[in-house]
């Protein structure tokens, strides 16, 4: 399986699929298709959807009509996101609803790579871990995972999910810029500048999807409009960026997108874009190669590598 998802995997959270009002169907943008299509003609196999994402109907219709059919393609949707209005915990119930209602959108019977969004560390790990074995055996997810996940609670999953030979996915925000200190979103796991997560996730070989790897478009928005508000250590980060790319003549986002993959082959990094040039660009990050030295440069200080 991991080999099979294409190492840079295309995000859609802000496809959000628009009511036909003549035929009530649910339509993705002409922008959604054109980039899907572009995507997949570009060598791009592998579509992150979310049940909160609302853009479930846009992938699922258009993996549905292409010709190389569904088997071409690598779904990976997200459930069980808390409620974004009053704390509702997680439980077995909501997670195999939400499970339904993606398949349902999707139009699909099986999801490749099926990932909890968020954590809810109340719930005992123990049975989280035993409901997504229930969701595997049950033939409906092809693989699980976690979203916004620490690295205790990972490796407490995995406890119990070696009992059952089951080895799961992960993602969580990683990239090379400078990160704002605190939390996104309650509950949300940055780990660029964990270098003891990054090293467990290389060495052990977890497939590993790279959410914001360019910052959100943080990139250019540190670069051109938050030069008062930078630390020394943004500072030192952003002219790395710069002078590489400088140096070997790509835009910064090649630069930031070949540092998550160059971290190891096992890690994909997870790019939203809305425009056909951006994605042509991003797809040079898998052709172009930094040396090791000036990648390493990049890395966080905690990190080994
Ligand atoms: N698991 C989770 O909890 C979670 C959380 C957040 C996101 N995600 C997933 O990760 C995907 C990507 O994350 P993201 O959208 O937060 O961040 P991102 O991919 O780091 O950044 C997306 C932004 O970068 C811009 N961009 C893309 N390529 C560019 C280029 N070559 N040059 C300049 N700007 C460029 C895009 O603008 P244009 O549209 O103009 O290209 C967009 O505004 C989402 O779509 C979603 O599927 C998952």
């Amino acid at each position: 399986m991991k080999s099979e998802m294409s190492r840079i995997v295309l995000g859609t959270d802000w496809m959000i699929a628009v009511p036909n009002l003549a035929s009530w169907n649910i339509v993705p943008t002409k922008r959604a298709d054109a980039i899907l299509n572009g995507a997949v003609e570009m060598g791009i196999n592998s579509f992150d959807t979310a049940r909160i994402y609302r853009s479930e109907g846009v992938v699922g219709r258009f993996v549905r009509k292409h010709p190389l059919g569904r088997g071409a393609f690598r779904i990976i949707s997200k459930g069980g996101h808390p409620s974004l209005f009053w704390r509702t915990p997680l439980t077995r119930g909501k997670l195999l609803r939400q499970l339904d209602d993606s398949l349902r959108a999707l139009g699909t019977d099986y999801i490749d790579v099926y990932l909890l969004h968020y954590d809810d560390p109340k719930v005992p790990a123990q049975a989280i871990a035993e409901w997504s074995v229930e969701l595997l055996r049950s033939g409906k997810v092809h693989n699980i995972g976690y979203s916004n996940v620490s690295l205790a609670r990972l490796k407490e999953f995995r406890a119990y999910l070696r009992e059952a030979n089951v080895s799961p996915w992960v993602s969580n925000e990683f990239n090379a810029l400078p990160v704002k200190d605190g939390e996104r979103w309650k509950g949300a796991q940055n780990i660029s500048r964990d270098g003891t997560y990054v090293d467990y996730l290389r060495e052990d070989g977890l497939p590993f999807l790279a959410y914001s790897p360019l910052g959100r478009g943080g990139l250019k928005k540190y670069i051109d409009h938050r030069l008062a508000e930078r630390k020394l250590e943004d500072e030192r980060r952003i002219s790395r960026l710069i002078s590489l790319g400088q140096k070997y003549s790509v835009p910064l986002s090649v630069i930031a997108l070949n540092y998550i993959l160059q971290t190891a082959p096992n890690f994909h990094a997870v790019v939203g874009t809305s425009r056909l040039d951006h994605l042509k660009e991003n797809m040079r990050a898998l052709t172009f190669q930094m040396s090791e030295g000036d990648r390493n440069g990049l890395a966080f200080s905690s990190c080994s590598y």
